[in-house]
């Protein structure tokens, strides 16, 4: 059992034990994150129109985060508990109740797959960084 623990935990470190932070903060400029997210607003404030990154590592997991650079569409479809609670974030920000909406995000980028899986792990550990 704890070897399996172990092996399991092990798998899980693989893909961004060697993803470099650097390089994430020059893909979330190339990437074109920086034009929507400022890094130095928390998760609370809409500036312009998408959430502060500050701080995101409390509010989601490497795992869930990995998906949504992948394909944030399908991750709003499923309404989780995590896009819930950016949802809930957005409306307290506008000063409305919340209720259902399009994925910004997935509307202007999420239409094509625009990162291999070496850049989304760059990406979350620059992120994680925040
Ligand atoms: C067109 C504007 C836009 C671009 C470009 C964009 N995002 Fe987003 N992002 C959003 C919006 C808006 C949300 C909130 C959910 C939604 O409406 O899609 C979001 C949500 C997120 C979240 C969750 C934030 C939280 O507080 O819960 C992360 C992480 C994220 N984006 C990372 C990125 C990265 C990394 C890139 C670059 C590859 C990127 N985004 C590009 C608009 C954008």
């Amino acid at each position: 059992m704890i070897l399996f623990l172990l092996l399991f935990l092990g798998w899980g470190a693989g893909p961004d034990a060697f993803a470099d932070p650097e390089t994430g903060r020059k893909l979330f400029r190339e990437k074109t994150c920086v034009l929507c997210h400022k890094i130095d607003k928390p998760g609370t404030e809409f500036v312009p129109a998408c959430p502060g990154l500050k701080g995101v590592r409390n509010r989601h997991s490497k795992a869930w985060v990995r998906k949504w650079l992948k394909d944030p569409a399908a991750v709003w479809a499923t309404q989780d508990a995590d896009v819930q609670d950016i949802n809930a974030r957005y409306f307290r920000y506008r000063g409305s109740k919340p209720r259902p909406r399009e994925s910004f995000m997935a509307t202007v980028v999420g239409k094509k797959i625009i990162l291999t899986d070496d850049e989304i792990e760059a990406l979350i550990e620059y992120l994680w960084s925040l």
